[in-house]
C-alpha cells in the first residue's frame, strides 16, 4: 500500500473543500483531533484538522506521523501578510518556516516598559542545557526540496505564487513596527500560527514537509481578512497532490522515515 500524504488545516473552513473531494472516506479521531482518510483523485491522503496554534499543530502532527506513517506532510491554510506587495489570494510556498514565538527578553528594570523588538530568538532544539541559548535568528526549518519543486509547477489562477519565509507563533501581530521588524530582519512574507511547530515535529521524524499558505489578510497594505481565500489554497494543494503521481513521487515514497533511537 502506498503511504498517504497528510494534508493539514487548522480550522474546518481550511479543510472542508479538501474533505469534499475525497473518495472512500473513513473518519478517525484521537484526543479531540479529526482525521479524514481517503483517496484524492486516486492519491491516498489523510486530511487533518489540527486546530489553531502551535501546541494543537504539534500534537496533531505527532498523532498523524505515528498512526499513518505518511510519505509527506503538507501544512496549508490562511496567513497574514508581512510583505506589502502580497494581496488576498496570493499564495506563499514556505521555502523556510521560522519560529516567531520563542524569545528571551534582555533585562529591563521595573517601570522601564517592554521592547519586543530587542528580544533575542531562542533555540528550543538546543539539548546542551547551556544557560545562553539565544541566537541571532529564529529557529528555521527548510521545506522538502522535492515537494517545493513540485509546488512551483502547480497552476494558481486567482493570484500570484511566491516562495520564501513563513513565520509562525501563537501571536496574531497587528503592530506594524513589529511586523516590519520581522519582514526586514528575517524576511518573513506572511505569518500564521502552526507551520513551524509542524515542521519541527516532521524534522524529528525525518518526514518531508511543506507549508503552503494563502494570504487571507494583510494589515501592511490594508487588505481585510477574507477567510474564503482558504478555498483557493485547498484547490492548489489538491492539484499539488496530483503531481505526486509523477516520477518524483516514487522517490518520495521510497524514503522511509528514520527509526529514532
Ligand atoms: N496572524 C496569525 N495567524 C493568522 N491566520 C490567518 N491570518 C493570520 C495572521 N494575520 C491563521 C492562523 C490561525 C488562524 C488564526 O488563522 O494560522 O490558524
Amino acid at each position: 500500500m502506498n503511504k498517504p500524504i497528510v494534508i493539514q488545516g487548522a480550522m474546518q473552513v481550511e479543510v472542508a473543500a479538501l474533505v469534499a473531494l475525497l473518495d472512500d472516506v473513513v473518519i478517525e479521531t484521537g484526543g479531540g483531533w479529526t482525521f479524514w482518510l481517503g483517496q484524492l483523485a486516486g492519491v491516498p491522503v489523510v486530511i487533518s484538522r489540527t486546530g489553531m496554534g502551535m501546541s494543537n499543530a504539534a500534537a496533531a502532527t505527532a498523532i498523524a506521523l505515528e498512526r499513518y506513517a505518511p510519505a509527506a506532510v503538507i501544512n496549508q491554510g490562511t496567513a497574514g501578510g508581512h510583505d506589502p506587495a502580497l494581496l488576498p489570494n496570493d499564495l506563499v510556498l514556505g521555502a523556510r518556516v521560522i519560529h516567531l514565538g520563542a524569545f528571551q527578553s534582555p533585562f529591563r528594570d521595573a517601570g522601564a516598559g517592554s521592547d519586543t523588538l530587542a528580544w533575542r530568538p531562542l533555540d528550543l532544539m538546543d539539548q546542551s542545557e547551556t544557560a545562553n541559548f539565544t541566537m541571532p535568528v529564529p529557529m528555521s526549518f527548510d521545506a522538502d526540496p522535492d515537494l517545493l519543486a513540485m509546488a512551483r509547477e502547480v497552476e494558481h489562477a486567482t493570484g500570484r505564487v511566491v516562495d520564501g519565509v513563513i513565520g509562525s507563533s501563537d501571536v496574531w501581530n497587528n503592530e506594524l513596527d513589529r511586523i516590519a521588524h520581522f519582514h526586514a530582519r528575517y524576511g518573513t512574507l506572511v505569518e500564521e500560527m502552526e507551520a513551524a511547530s509542524v515542521a519541527q515535529v516532521c524534522g524529528q521524524y525525518r518526514v518531508p514537509f511543506l507549508c503552503v499558505r494563502v494570504v487571507s489578510n494583510n494589515i501592511v497594505n490594508g487588505s481585510a481578512h477574507d477567510v474564503a481565500t482558504a478555498n483557493a489554497c485547498q484547490r492548489f494543494v489538491a492539484a499539488l497532490t496530483q503531481r505526486y503521481r509523477q516520477p518524483v513521487a516514487a522517490l518520495l515514497r521510497s524514503r522511509s522515515p528514520a527509526e529514532e533511537q
